[in-house]
């Protein structure tokens, strides 16, 4: 296995003559760069024909990486179709939500259900895996880039009736799910089911729809649609190469694919982090943990990161002198055991040029981004293996569902101001600024070896989730759940009993009533002499053996409660709901956590970010990340060396971190 943090990138050099493939490997030796992504964009030149297969350039660019000591990850290169192949098989090309078929042009562009794609990406999997299975530079296997997006064309709307078959089984058990007697919608023949566009079902974009029904089984089935594109080439891998690991590059809270159904086929979770560099580093953050969370919190790759700048957004700020560090040990501070970039070498023509690379169109190691790469590049080189495979060991679980994130953003009511993400965050960012390791899970997951359990906006909850809540709780653990949690069933069908449906007897509560307000209508909200604000939706409670925690201030229901507290068994169940802003979210979960001990030893530093992992040796590791411009100057909590610097430091004495700055602790004992 590897004796270090795998680092480097996409690497494309087939777009360039031989001398500056010379030039990269000299820069890439002096930037430490060890492991290469290739072949991410080649299937015009691996297939320039459907009957032609040139694999030169590829040989080229494997074994000369490979003669450098350096690693690949080869890439499939099935995301952007070779020209002829969508002209000769109009077929690939996607329908959209308006319902125009396309015709060539850009990538990630496929569709999932043509059999014609489906054929020539295997074949192409299948070639790939036959010529460099055995080589001795293969890392891992990269299909595809990024899948995502949607189609609407026939081929899926007959696939859709397929799956629509396979998991109602009856169109009167379909017809009950999607509550098709409202607006006489009952079919009577699969045939009669339409894709959800905009000629159908949709009005004013994707998250207008009549029926939800639909909707979030086209989501769900164009996930599994294009996981069907993903496993049949890993298949058409494992045909000739049974062990090298196959992932695929996700994308982190991306709502249209359910990560959730793709993480048992992938055999590690890999994802490319281009958060909008104002966000608060928390951003990043829960993006990392919830790619660990795929794995049940095994080590991911960050696949893609940027350098310096990204090209694709209205506006695209520079990584700030010492950001790309600081961003880097972050990922590996929450389970990354590889760091890689996006891009090795500036394109020089499309619509990526601008983006930032390693090299830039000068060819120079001399710049600033070079310099920082290259001194990152070194860092991970002395800081050798110590993190691979190491583990988180959070207490705190977030609860994360791609179901009730689109349940929630796909529905008339109560509020359209509500964004599934946002509230996810604004919980995860609590308990992280905490100081508390949080693992951002299916609701599947085993939640026994769990303290905290946090359940933002669960909106749509399945069948036993209530009951295992509830043995969390009285076993001693918390739950928290908040306004617009467990509203509905899987179909999103309301729950014919008080709100929040199953989750009221472990809540101790009742709501008949919500409001929904525009965003600057701010209600004030006391907890317990903590004064704070909410908004959005204020959610009417009656304690039904709960108690006030925190009460609304103004309008027909001040004085009513806001959050509440249940006691159950030897643990308790907390309501939040109104959408608090943040001090009140960060009040609430710092008293959740308190109560179990998981307040970590710098939580009143806010710019300092902490995370766990344990290596399989046992060996503990802190990170310590400062994203503040500023020195921070802390009181070291346990006898550690830092491994950074290899400096001792003594339980009680001063631990100075430079601005951004980072250390990697390991603890004594
Ligand atoms: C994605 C893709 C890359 C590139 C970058 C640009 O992550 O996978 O091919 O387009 O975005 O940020
Ligand atoms: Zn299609």
């Amino acid at each position: 296995m590897n004796d270090k943090i795998p680092y480097g990138g996409d690497y494309n050099p087939e777009q360039w003559p031989q001398e500056v493939w010379d030039d990269d490997h000299r820069l890439f030796t002096r930037a430490g760069i060890d492991t290469l992504t290739v072949g991410v964009f080649s299937w015009s030149l691996t297939q320039p024909a459907e009957d032609t297969y040139d694999f030169t350039v590829l040989d080229r660019v494997v074994d000369r990486a490979a003669a450098e000591g350096r690693r690949i990850c080869l890439a499939t290169g099935t995301a952007a179709l070779p020209p002829w192949l969508a002209k000769k098989y109009p077929e690939v090309n996607r329908t959209d939500f308006e319902g125009r078929r396309h015709r060539y042009g850009q990538r990630h562009n496929f569709c999932p259900s043509s059999p014609a794609y489906r054929r020539l990406a295997t074949a192409m999997a299948g070639r790939l895996a036959e010529r460099y299975a055995d080589h001795p530079a293969l890392l891992a296997w990269h299909v595809n880039n990024e899948y995502g997006g949607a189609c609407y064309c026939d081929l899926c709307a007959h696939a859709f009736r397929g799956w629509l078959r396979e998991r109602h089984g009856t169109l009167d058990a379909l017809n009950d799910a999607w509550w098709t007697t409202f607006w006489s919608h009952r079919y009577t023949d699969w045939a009669e089911i339409e894709p959800p566009s905009a000629l159908t079902e949709h009005w004013r974009g994707p998250d207008h729809t009549a029926f939800q029904g639909v909707t979030l089984d086209y989501q769900r089935f164009m996930t599994d649609a294009l996981l069907g594109c993903f496993t049949a080439e890993k298949e058409a891998i494992r045909v000739h190469d049974p062990d090298t690991p196959v992932t695929t590059n996700l994308m982190g809270l991306y709502r249209p694919l359910d990560y959730h159904r793709w993480a048992p086929h992938l055999d590690f979770a890999s994802w490319d982090s281009y958060p909008p560099l104002d966000a608060p580093p928390t951003r990043a953050a829960l993006g990392h943990d919830l790619m660990r969370g795929l794995k049940d919190g095994a080590p991911f790759w960050l696949m893609e990161q940027t350098p310096s700048t990204t090209a694709c957004r209205d506006v695209n700020p520079l990584r700030r002198p010492g950001e790309l560090r600081l961003a880097t040990w972050q990922a590996i501070a929450h389970g990354a055991d590889a760091t890689l970039y996006f891009q090795m070498r500036a394109s020089r023509g499309a619509c990526e040029k601008y983006h930032g690379a390693v090299i830039g169109h000068a060819g120079r190691d001399d710049t600033r981004v070079f310099r920082e790469v290259a001194a990152v590049g070194a860092e991970l080189a002395d800081f050798g293996a110590v993190s691979l495979g190491a583990r988180t060991p959070a207490r705190t679980a977030l609860l994360f569902d791609w179901d009730s994130w689109w349940a929630l953003e796909i529905s008339d009511g109560p509020s359209r101001l509500v964004r599934y993400p946002d509230v996810v965050h604004a919980y995860y960012r609590a308990a992280r600024e905490a100081g508390a390791d949080v693992d951002v899970v299916p609701v599947t997951t085993d939640l026994t070896r769990y303290d905290v359990v946090l359940a933002p906006v669960l909106h749509l909850i399945g069948d036993d989730l209530a009951d295992r809540l509830e043995t969390l709780a009285r076993r001693g653990g918390t739950v928290l759940a908040t306004f617009l949690t467990a509203r509905c069933d899987v179909h999103d069908r309301a729950f014919l009993t008080d709100v929040p449906g199953p989750l009221a007897p472990l809540l101790g509560i009742r709501v008949d009533e919500w409001d929904a307000r525009p965003r600057d209508v701010v209600q004030p909200v006391d907890l317990g002499g903590f004064r704070t604000t909410a908004r959005l939706v204020f959610e009417i409670v009656q304690p039904r053996g709960a108690e006030p925690v925190g009460t609304y201030g103004a309008d027909f229901y001040a004085g009513t409660p806001a959050v509440t507290r249940h006691t159950v068994g030897a643990g308790e169940a907390w309501y939040v709901a109104t959408a608090l802003d943040q001090p009140g979210v960060d009040h609430v979960v710092r008293r959740v956590l308190a109560r179990h001990d998981l307040i970590g030893p710098y939580a009143d530093h806010a710019a300092v970010e902490t995370a766990t992992r344990v290596a399989p040796d046992g060996t503990r590791l802190l990170f310590l990340l400062n994203h503040a411009p500023e020195t921070a100057p802390l009181t070291a909590h346990a006898t550690a060396t830092d491994l950074l610097t290899g400096k001792h430091v003594d339980q009680g004495a001063p631990l100075v971190l430079d601005p951004l700055g980072v250390a990697v602790l390991r603890l004594s004992g």
